[in-house]
């Protein structure tokens, strides 16, 4: 790339332009960890509406709340307090069993410690979303092998993840996350582990979701670098929604520090 960063600037053809409207409503988020004693109120009042058609970046110090407030909004863990509307359905509302059923049909989630099944190879891993939503075995493992490919892992398809190196790793769990097309996708540091190349090539894939007008996206990160990729920032801190920010107010927000 001859010294260019390649995180920097999208190309603006590709650009997620202009997002659409609230596919994703949350009022009044609480969620406090631990007992009597010592508890940590890890949210403290978070309003956010993520927008389908775009980007919204969830960026704050560690420990302000961001893995939890993402874990919340993709129905992987309940609150004490709060709404959620998502897609018009009410997760608040639901049971277990039916947030599960509407977790596998709408949600793709990139978690930070990327939870792989250890004793599955990457393109088993892949499979799984697709197996879950009742996708016929033959069609899966293509559509798995396909998606494996695109993120530059065809030559590892049968490796288990102790064989895999920690980006190869994070990129089978994006080609998890990515591979049944969810309408919400949440992503926790999901170029943590990679190198330059990798992290656009990556970035690029979820963008493609995101620009789509019935789908939103969430990523959570610290690397500035990202920022390009982003329609909206929501700005954390102890626990709760500090700013919404656009693009264009980042670049002079004193918040996170611009990548040198
Ligand atoms: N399972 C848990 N039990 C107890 N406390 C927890 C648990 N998970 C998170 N916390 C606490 O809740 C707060 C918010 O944690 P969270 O993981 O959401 O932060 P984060 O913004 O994602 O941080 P990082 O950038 O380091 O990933 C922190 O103070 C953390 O110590
Ligand atoms: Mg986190």
């Amino acid at each position: 790339m001859n010294g260019v960063d390649p995180f920097e600037k999208p190309a603006p053809a590709r650009a997620t332009g202009i997002i659409r409207m609230p596919v994703l409503r949350a009022r009044g988020l609480v969620k406090t960890y631990g007992s009597a004693g010592e508890t940590v109120r890890a949210l403290d009042g978070v309003d956010i509406d993520v927008m389908s058609g775009g980007i919204t970046m969830v960026v704050g110090p560690s420990g302000c709340g961001k893995t939890t407030l993402i874990s919340v909004l993709a129905a992987t863990l309940d609150v004490d307090a709060g709404t959620i509307e998502a897609f018009g359905e009410s997760l608040h509302d639901m049971d277990p069993e039916a947030k599960t059923t509407f977790r596998r049909r709408n949600i793709g989630f990139v978690f930070q410690q990327y939870n792989l099944l250890p004793g599955l190879s990457a393109e088993e891993n892949v499979e799984i979303p697709l197996i879950l939503s009742g996708r016929p075995r033959r069609a899966a493992r293509d559509a798995a092998r396909a998606m494996l490919v695109r993120v530059g892992l065809g030559d590892k398809l049968a490796s288990r993840p102790s064989q895999l190196s920690g980006g190869q790793q994070q990129r089978v769990a994006i080609a998890r996350a990515l591979v049944h097309q969810p309408r919400l996708l949440v992503c926790d540091e999901p170029t943590a582990a990679l190198d330059g190349d990798s992290g656009r090539l990556v970035m690029n894939l979820i963008r493609e979701l995101a620009v789509d007008p019935e789908r939103a996206v969430v990523v959570v990160t610290h690397d500035t670098r990202l920022y390009g990729y982003a329609d909206l920032f929501a700005i954390m801190s102890d626990g709760r929604i500090a700013k919404i920010a656009r693009k264009e107010e980042m670049a002079s927000s004193a918040a996170p520090e611009p990548h040198p």
